[in-house]
This record gives C-alpha cells, structure tokens and sequence, in this order.
C-alpha cells in the first residue's frame, strides 16, 4: 500500500512480509517469536545501512588482483528503548558486530501520559557516530520522538529509527518532530486502539517475546 510518509520505508520483502505473518499470529511460541523478530530484524538493518559508505581497498583473490570495498566512514551504535527494543539488538548485532550499544529506558507518566526517562547509557563518543534506534512497535510515537530528542541533546548527527510494525499515528509524530530521520519498518498498520495498541499489530510486544504474560 503506498503511503504518505516521505520519511519512512516500509520493507515489502516477501521473506519480510512471511516471517511478519508468524510474528504477529498468537500461536507463535515466546521462542519462535524471539527467532522470527531476529531473521526480520536483519532484514531491517539490511535496508537501513544500504547507504553506508564504503571504501575500496586493495585484495588478490586466487586468480588476480583487485580494489574491493569495504564498509568506510563513522562507526555505528544502536540504541534500544527498553524493553521490547532489546528484541531487535541480536539481529542488528549479529549483522554489524563491532557496533556499541546504547539503552534507553522509558515510562508512561499515568497522569500526563508523556515519556519519563529512568534510564540513559550511551557510549561516551556517540556523537561521533552513526545512530539507529530501535524498537519493534512503533505506537503513539511518544517515546521514539522523546529517545531521539534526547539522542540530539547529546549532539548525535545522524539518527535512524528501526521499528518491526508502525501505527500512522506514530509515523506522523515522529515526522512531524524529527522529519531528518529516517524511519524503516516491515509493515506500516491501520491504526492505534483505544489502548494504544497497534491494530492488527501483534499485541505486546514485550510480553511476547520475554513471555511475561
Ligand atoms: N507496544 C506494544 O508492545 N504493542 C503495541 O501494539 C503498541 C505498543
């Protein structure tokens, strides 16, 4: 389905799309989930890094000589909002294994509603380096926007967002705050329940992956 967010890239793959189907279905055991949500988290740090820059250097192969590239340019971390993000840092890691690691975590104020920071690490020199967010469900789009906010409070240049489902209503908070940040995702959803549940989403995605409920 096309759509009209100029800032997001939503993975149409059918190996996306097919692991997503047993992602979302509620008979999809705690250990099949985690599975699936790293193969497609891959998937997803396959589309957001296609634009890193790289460098050629010089290699012989057994039949001849050759300048070949090579990942170049500043180094990455990923940073999770706790908790669900947690889910997405294996597959992102097992693709780029020399990256650092951040975590954010993040409440809802009952009262207010708005995101309350609890916790905040991050690599001493993330300024230096290329930043990509991730957390499977992006929701009311509160806490993402409040986690790049943050990110840019410490000078972070270049943010991206990874996220497995999107709601439109997410999308368009996160745009309409941080319109230089790309947003990738494997499926771009009909709406935000009464909850703030993503419809048809595939409910918590915290409890289903840590299988806490
Ligand atoms: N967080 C979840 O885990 N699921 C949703 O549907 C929305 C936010």
């Amino acid at each position: 389905m096309p759509h009209d967010f100029p800032t997001l890239t939503v993975v149409r793959h059918p190996l996306v799309q097919h692991k997503l189907t047993y992602i979302r279905s509620q008979d999809t055991t705690t250990e099949n989930f985690r599975r699936l949500l790293r193969e497609t988290t891959q998937m997803l740090a396959y589309e957001a890094t296609k634009d890193l820059p790289t460098e050629l250097i010089e290699i012989t192969t057994p039949v001849a000589t050759m300048r070949s590239p090579v990942i170049s340019g500043k180094k990455l971390c990923f940073v999770s909002i706790l908790r669900a993000g947690n889910g997405m840092l294996d597959g992102m890691l097992e693709l780029l294994p020399a990256a650092r690691v951040g975590h954010i975590g993040l409440y809802r104020d009952p009262g207010t509603l708005e995101p309350v920071e609890y916790y905040f690490k991050v690599p001493d020199d993330v300024a230096e380096r290329d930043v990509i967010v991730v957390d499977p469900m992006l929701a009311t789009g509160n806490s993402a926007a409040a986690a790049l906010d943050r990110l840019k409070e410490c000078r972070v240049q270049t943010l991206k967002l990874v996220c497995l489902l999107a709601a439109p209503e997410g999308v368009a908070n996160v745009a309409a705050q941080h319109p230089d940040v790309p947003i990738v995702t494997a499926a771009l959803d009909e709406r935000l329940n009464d909850h703030g549940y993503i419809v048809p989403g595939l409910g918590d995605a915290g409890d289903r992956m840590f299988g806490t409920k």
